[in-house]
């Protein structure tokens, strides 16, 4: 279904003045704008079947009812997770109680050497509300490429280490399941929380 967020503003404060209805079936208030990248419709909505940190299977499912943000790296990573990491974690906290619902999936591109266990103990560090998925490789292809997600393995130095080169987007679901915004550390935490609150108080 599309929604316009964009109406004109002398139009819509006719519509308002009118009838106050809500706006072509539309339940969105129409005078929001985003701080970080509007993405609404632009990618499936949360789907898949993977690993918990507890070594549980689950799906989408199992967040139904949570705001999520997806993010997919590898715990050997040097820099960019940690640092998304880190930024995701101050943003919940700064969310405060609006928090609660808030999860951050975090989706290892390094099954191999990434555990639930060693996957537990590195959200764990972040943040309470961030959870380690990881799965086979079958299933960690299958939500790559539903959010157009790239990796690759680099070449192992002597003593095996090796890099993964990973997109480092935040994807940021509706408690729905509905993808609405797309984020990353080059955006500021005042901007995750500004729309996170938006988008909390939107879906409630
Ligand atoms: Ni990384």
């Amino acid at each position: 279904m599309t929604c316009f967020h964009s109406l004109h503003a002398a139009r819509r404060l006719v519509l308002l003045g009118a009838l106050a209805l809500p706006l072509a079936g539309c339940g969105h208030k129409s005078d929001q704008t985003w701080q970080l990248s509007n993405i609404t419709g632009v990618m499936p909505k949360l789907e898949f079947n993977l690993t918990n940190d507890l070594g549980q299977k689950v799906t989408a499912a199992d967040y139904k009812g949570k705001v999520v943000l997806l993010y997919f790296g590898y715990t050997h990573c040097p820099d960019v997770c940690p640092t998304t990491m880190q930024l995701m974690s101050n943003v919940v906290q700064q969310l405060g109680p609006e928090g609660k619902d808030v999860r951050i999936l975090f989706v290892s591109v390094d099954p191999k050497r990434d555990s639930n266990v060693i996957l537990k103990a590195y959200t764990q560090a972040f943040s309470p509300n961030a959870i380690g998925l990881t799965g086979s490789m079958k299933e960690i292809d299958a939500i790559t490429r539903r959010y157009r997600v790239a990796f690759s393995y680099g070449k192992p130095d002597a003593q095996g280490n090796y890099v993964v080169d990973h997109s480092a987007g935040v994807y940021i679901f509706g408690e729905d399941g509905r993808i609405r915004l797309l984020g990353s550390d080059s955006n500021p935490p005042a901007a995750f929380v500004h729309d996170l609150k938006q988008l909390i108080a939107d879906e409630s």
